[in-house]
């Protein structure tokens, strides 16, 4: 990191007539967005959607320039809002941040409260970033599936896209809550991992009945979908009656095709998922991944990466080769 307290470095994405392009470059405070909350950043990591910003394979960035990343933890340098004061250990996430304000990427982060969450006691700024946006999102995608009837008793959860950070966290946080849980990969050589992170089964994703009928046998009393597309379609003619899937990414496509019969025959239920929550949603879900809903397994979730090698990082969770979470360093050895 730079010497120049005021300087630090940033990996900033730029519009170009033909996509994005990004590089790592020097800002100084001056260059931040607004906000009540300036955070001396120590991890970031990269998501899916930070891939497909980065890369331009996705119309992700909502204001060019911008600092990528859309999540990081580190200790707050300076604050104008009551909750927070400097010295506090905090984890930024969601709305805005590296989409269309400066991101994780950097040095310093200035942003609104609302998207700022003191770590629970005795979590570390490396453990927060391994949950990051993804965590959360896992987090508050089983507590969503828990209030509309999911439990241990009543059957499988298939967690599709296994390897990748949501899938991960999730597999950790279903299996110590008592669930019997399938991973579904396109990445079937990392069935250790998986059944280290708690699943009782692995199946690779060719290998799931392909039927089209409007419904088809009846498999699955949960699911956890980070990828859409065909595959969501698939979930929804399989699921048992009252089934509960929390939809949250995309990363198989966007759209999906199925008939309205797996809803109103056996009235499986389709849940959204979005992370960009109020406040006290955040509060809640974050004390919860402090206390019930603590994983296990975040060591082994986390793939830390220096900073010089964000851009291949990117690379790898861009074209399908990365697993678990990556993390970036920043600045460690601060704290
Ligand atoms: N709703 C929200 O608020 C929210 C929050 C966080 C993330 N998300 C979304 O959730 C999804 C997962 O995010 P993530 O950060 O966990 O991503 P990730 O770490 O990149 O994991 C995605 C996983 O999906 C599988 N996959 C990737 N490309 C695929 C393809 N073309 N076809 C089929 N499978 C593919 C891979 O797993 P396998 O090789 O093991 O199959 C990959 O590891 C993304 O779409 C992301 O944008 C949404």
């Amino acid at each position: 990191m730079s010497s120049n307290p005021d300087s630090f470095p940033a990996y900033l994405i730029s519009g170009t007539p033909t996509g994005v392009s990004a590089a790592f470059t020097m800002l100084s405070e001056a260059d931040l967005d607004p906000g009540e909350v300036t955070v001396r950043v120590q991890y970031a990591s990269v998501n899916f959607k930070d891939a497909l910003a980065a890369t331009g394979k996705g119309k992700i960035i909502r204001r060019f320039p911008c600092v990528g990343g859309i999540d990081a933890s580190g200790v707050v340098d300076a604050s104008s809002h009551p909750r927070f004061k400097p010295g506090d250990s905090v984890i930024v996430h969601s709305h805005g941040f590296g989409v269309s304000h400066h991101g994780g990427y950097a040095g310093r982060a200035r942003v609104p409260a609302d998207w700022v969450n003191a770590l629970p006691p005795g979590m570390t700024a490396l453990e927060a970033v391994t949950l990051g946006v993804a965590g959360y999102t896992a987090a508050l995608a089983i507590d969503l599936m828990e209030l509309n009837g999911l439990a241990p008793a009543k059957g499988k959860v298939l967690v599709n896209g296994a390897t990748g950070g949501v899938a991960s966290v999730s597999i950790d946080l279903l299996a110590q809550r008592g669930y019997h849980v399938v991973a579904v990969t396109g990445k079937p050589t990392q069935a250790e991992y998986l059944r280290a992170l708690g699943a009782a089964e692995v199946i690779a994703s060719g290998e799931l009945p392909a039927g089209t009928k409007p419904l088809e046998p009846a498999l699955w009393q949960g699911a956890v979908d980070s990828l859409g597309g065909a595959p969501l379609g698939a979930l929804a003619r399989s699921m048992q009656r009252e089934g509960v899937i929390a939809s949250i990414g995309n990363a198989a496509g966007l759209d999906f095709s199925t008939s309205v019969l797996p809803f109103i025959l056996r009235g499986v239920r389709l849940l959204g998922v979005n992370s960009d929550n109020e406040p006290a949603v955040r509060e809640r879900i974050w004390a919860r991944l402090g206390g019930d809903m603590r994983p296990q397994h975040l060591a082994r979730i986390a793939h830390v990466v220096p900073w010089a090698q964000l851009p291949a990082a990117i690379d790898a969770v861009a074209n399908g080769r990365a697993r678990g979470r990556t993390v970036i360093e920043l600045a460690p050895a601060d704290h």
